[in-house]
């Protein structure tokens, strides 16, 4: 993750505040505030641990049951007053019963969901959060294997809006010395699989972008939403084509179509 220390941040859905607090610690931003999606209750049931008490010493405004997605819940965070907004290893809650699924699911599917989820961060960061004359940019860290890799990241959630994407670069978990990734749920700890932060901005070229991977996988002899490719021959690209993971993949990007269209 690419970060200056000038840079005012702001952390979206840090299930136990390990990752708040670690960059309060080893890196001492001028200005943070950090934000968890549950209760001050459920998050100290959940994982009984005491990065709030260390983000409190360290008077860091700290807000709970902050849903990105809904203004009512935001409380007393200042708006257009960060360079940076983060969410790490986004995913959307799971439900508690039938009632929950059928309210906010049943139309919809668990991959279109989560890119709502990562859309809305997108939209409100830059909306309301990002101070305009700052350095604009948002960034989500997540894993590149499945479920993850089928939300389309770098180029499905930005789709008909003014925000642009920059690149992405590798996350280094050892910059960021007692961060623990969470499980959305419980108090388990995400397998340490490879993690990537990929990055956003109203600026379509930004200072950040020469040290960004740019999407590999655009052309002819490549399949984009796949990440596949290049292909040797047609016959290779046509295989890949007809099988069980690029239909699928379709399926998703035509469900994200239509739920773009709709709203
Ligand atoms: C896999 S966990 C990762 C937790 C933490 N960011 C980490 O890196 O360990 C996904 C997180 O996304 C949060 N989340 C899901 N929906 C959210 C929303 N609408 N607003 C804010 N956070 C949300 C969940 O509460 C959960 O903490």
């Amino acid at each position: 993750m690419i970060l200056d220390k000038e840079w005012r941040i702001l952390t979206i859905g840090d299930g136990d505040l390990s990752f708040s607090a670690s960059l309060q610690k080893h890196f001492s931003p001028r200005a943070l505030t950090a934000s968890v999606y549950d209760p001050l209750s459920i998050m100290t049931r959940k994982y009984n641990d005491t990065f709030y008490q260390y983000l409190k010493n360290e008077k860091i405004q700290t807000l709970f049951d902050f849903n990105v997605c809904d203004k009512k819940t935001w409380g007393d965070l200042k708006q257009h007053s960060f360079d940076v907004v983060i969410f790490q290893f986004p995913l959307v809650p799971a439900f508690q019963n039938f009632d929950e699924y059928k309210a906010h699911a049943k139309n919809s599917n668990i991959n279109v969901l989560n890119r709502r989820l990562l859309r809305q961060f997108l939209l409100n960061s830059f909306k309301y959060f990002l101070d305009e004359k700052g350095q604009q940019l948002c960034f989500i860290t997540s894993k590149d294997v499945k479920p993850y890799r089928q939300w389309n990241i770098e180029s499905a959630l930005h789709m008909h809006t003014n925000i642009h994407y920059l690149g992405s670069i590798a996350f280094d978990i050892n910059k960021f010395p007692g961060y623990k990734i969470r499980n959305v749920d419980r108090d388990k700890h995400v397998r340490d699989t490879r993690g990537e932060t990929y990055m956003w901005s109203l600026q379509k070229k930004h200072t950040l972008s020469s040290q960004l991977h740019k999407l590999p996988y655009h052309g002819e002899n490549f399949c984009a939403i796949c990440r596949a490719g290049p292909f040797s021959t047609e016959n290779d690209k046509q295989v890949h084509q007809a099988s069980k993971k690029h239909l699928q993949m379709l399926d998703f990007e035509q469900a994200w179509l239509k739920e773009i269209n709709k709203n």
